[in-house]
């Protein structure tokens, strides 16, 4: 039993594989936050908490006693009203229109299996407490669900709203979860950017007040990531203890970390309730996203496993998640838009025998899509490039032996399409304002379903009729002019949220209900990188930036939270397209095979020599592929603050360990560098295949390996460390 109630303490316990969770019901009946961190017994955790400082502090309704008040404790899910003056997770207005809301704790259930959430993403199974609290005068409920694992470190959380009440109210949030840290004393580590420079990171101090990071695109979006990381101010990759808060949410989300009087730590977040208000009539319920919270004290480096360990085992989808992976070869950054069908397939023909497997037919393919101006929606074939279409180069690829994958973005409509057109009530828009264009192009209105089946009927005909076998999913804007035609006035609020629960419902009709295709997800690169999307996508584009110097840091940034095998990275040409960088070809397939790799450049002008080197790289990938699905990974070099990106992946049974290393910059005077690896068995005795050392873990682990560099810039190291018997 992973969850205990201990009555005579009125306490819940609940462990994860490393992680103890605590939630006391203190004597007033409110849920309060004892503890999360390193397992703990079940002792009781009273002690742990005094009085602390009287601040103008209310008390609960009707209980004029200061010990009772809110800041002696920290909340499960804290409300707005009655004196709790934190940040709450959870505002309703009443049909009075007043916003009193008491939530007291009324009953438990566990649970052995947690039930999916409706309509959304969500971590699969797990033993599962479920919380009911209650306002007894409005009859507003909210049920807390927690649920913890026995192969990872995390919990997962959120909350359920119900109006018991007789009369329609109004939600203006709703949370997925509120919980406490003991002190205030931490570091706040986000992950922010924009188009090709995704998930950099950024740590602040904590202070007095709100941290807070937001998305108010309707997309989790590549300016900040629904990622928070809160650590100690001596935790360090390596060591010290390291919290992680990741959204399971693609849409406008919020995360905060308050620093409250009482020394405390308050943490919060979900659905953002900037423009955000949701109606709920009698005996109607509002689910919000799950969120993942992890815990470690190994460092950021062990916060990362946890997640890492929580998505692979819980999230992403099982049919893919430990499966080899498509090796593709993508016509975009060798073509853009100006493909013939004859180029497509002297590509196709060059890769022959390298061990490419799957040939991805990019943006370009429909309509009379030959710029960025038209034809989105429009899901037919160009005639004008792919005489009689796409079954013969289907066809052609397969006789070779590959697998087709093709371009769509689904949720996007061009101005310039038959569909606008026809329905211009489809794309999202005010009626009599003109709308804003990103990319030259709208965005469907898919909070309707009479959109969303559009999309879909169409999707799944070409997807079905053309036997593709792999779904590059794009989504190359956020959304503005934010309406949505025929919902009513009072409801326009509930949009971006609705723009969530209709992107996850196209996701089951298109992705779910075909399970044999494989699916990878994009936005504009990687501004659609988010745990919600990894349900659907066990891998997504990471970014649009393929340059190998700048992958280092978005690659090392990324990991914060997702696994590598979620991480989709391209060896590209060189300049490179978007940083015109010059980087040698071996550190591009280095820094690629980090990731799910694969290949994205005019493969037609290779050189014979140049064709056998990928066949040695998409073999060398090969066959350390189970590490980059299923291994540890340890990061020893930060790009962001040093010379070197450093990443070392070790397998579960610490049998098996690649380590990339790579420079910068070179000097005319190099330091040597010397790496100490992470993650062995200290007993083992290792090979290091290129050095043709056979050393302990203890030895390697403590004294380390210096590494010999080509005298050149952005240059890499590889080490395959094999068990040596
Ligand atoms: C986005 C994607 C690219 C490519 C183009 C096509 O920018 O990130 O990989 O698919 O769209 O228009």
């Amino acid at each position: 039993m992973s969850i205990t109630f201990i009555k005579s303490q009125n306490t819940f316990y609940l462990d994860g594989k490393n992680v103890t969770y605590a939630i006391w019901i203190n004597d007033m009946g409110y849920p309060c936050h004892m503890y999360f961190g390193d397992k703990i017994t079940h002792d009781g955790l009273k002690h742990t908490r005094t009085g602390g400082r009287a601040s103008r502090t209310a008390t609960p309704p009707g209980i004029d006693k200061v010990k009772y008040s809110y800041q002696y404790y920290l909340p499960e899910y804290s409300f707005f009203g009655t004196g709790d003056f934190r940040e709450p997770a959870v505002v309703v207005e009443n049909s009075t229109g007043d916003r009193m809301c008491d939530l007291l704790y009324d009953s438990y259930e566990i649970l052995s299996e947690k039930p999916a959430i409706n309509g959304m993403p969500s971590m699969r199974g797990g033993e599962t407490l479920v919380l009911h609290l209650k306002d007894k005068i409005s009859n507003i409920g909210a049920d807390l669900y927690y649920t913890v694992y026995d192969d990872c470190s995390v919990i997962a959380r959120r909350a359920i709203i119900k109006n018991g009440g007789e009369n329609t109210c109004k939600l203006f949030r709703a949370y997925s979860f509120s919980m406490g840290l003991p002190g205030n004393d931490y570091n706040i580590t986000t992950l922010h950017g924009g188009w090709a420079c995704e998930r950099n990171m950024e740590t602040i101090p904590m202070h007095h007040g709100v941290v807070s990071i937001d998305s108010k695109r309707c997309s989790s979006s590549d300016t900040l990531n629904p990622f928070m990381a809160i650590t100690a101010p001596t935790t360090s990759e390596h060591l010290g203890e390291a919290y992680g808060v990741n959204l399971i949410y693609s849409s406008s989300f919020v995360l905060k970390a308050e620093g409250v009087v009482s020394g405390d730590t308050v943490i919060t977040g979900g659905i953002n309730d900037f423009n955000f208000t949701w109606k709920l009539q009698t005996g109607e319920s509002f689910e919000t996203p799950e969120v993942v919270i992890a815990y470690s004290n190994e460092g950021i480096g062990g916060m990362s496993r946890a997640f890492h360990d929580a998505y692979r085992n819980h999230l992403i989808n099982p049919r893919f998640v430990n499966k080899s992976r498509p090796i593709v070869i993508n016509n975009w950054e060798a073509t853009e838009l100006a493909f013939t069908e004859e180029k497509l397939r002297a590509i196709v023909d060059s890769v022959e025998g390298t061990g490419i497997d799957t040939f991805v037919l990019d943006d370009g393919w429909f309509r009379v899509r030959d710029d960025e101006f038209c034809s989105l929606g429009d899901w037919k074939v160009n005639e004008n490039k792919l005489k009689g279409g796409l079954k013969p180069l289907v066809d052609y690829v397969h006789s070779k032996g590959m697998r087709f994958g093709l371009w769509f973005e689904p949720e996007m409509v061009s101005e310039d399409s038959d569909i606008f057109r026809a329905r211009p009530d489809y794309a999202i828009g005010v009626p009599g304002r003109p709308r804003c264009y990103t990319r030259h192009q709208f965005v469907f209105d898919i909070t309707r379903k009479d959109v969303r089946d559009y999309i879909v009927n169409t999707i799944n005909g070409v997807i079905r009729s053309n036997n593709i076998d792999y779904v590059k999913w794009d989504c190359n804007r956020h959304i503005t002019d934010i309406y949505s035609v025929g919902r009513e006035t009072d409801r326009q609020t509930e949009f971006a949220h609705r723009y969530a629960l209709g992107l996850y419902d196209l996701c089951e009709r298109i992705i779910n209900a075909n399970p044999d295709i494989f699916f990878e997800g994009c936005s504009s690169g990687g501004a659609r990188f988010d745990a919600g999307m990894l349900y659907y996508f066990p891998q997504i584009w990471t970014s649009d930036n393929t340059d190998a110097e700048a992958r280092t840091k978005i690659q090392y940034g990324t990991s914060m939270a997702y696994p590598l095998s979620s991480m989709s990275c391209h060896v590209s040409a060189v300049p490179n397209q978007q940083a015109r960088r010059v980087t040698p070809m071996k550190t591009r397939a280095d820094i690629a095979h980090l990731g799910a790799t694969g290949y994205e450049l005019d493969t037609t002008v290779f050189t014979k020599e140049e064709l056998e080197e990928v066949t040695r790289q998409v073999e060398d990938y090969r066959s350390t592929e189970s590490l980059i699905l299923n291994g540890d990974l340890y990061r020893i070099d930060n790009p962001f603050e040093s010379n070197f990106f450093t990443e070392m992946v070790v397998s579960k049974d610490k049998s098996q360990a690649l380590v990339c290393i790579y420079r910068r910059h070179t000097n005319a005077n190099p330091d040597i560098k010397r790496i100490r690896l992470c993650g062995l068995d200290k007993s083992k005795s290792y090979y290091v295949v290129e050095r043709d050392v056979v050393a302990s873990g203890a030895m390697l682990m403590n004294a380390g390996i210096a590494i010999n560099f080509k005298n050149e810039d952005f240059t890499t190291v590889v080490y395959h460390i094999r068990e040596f018997n």
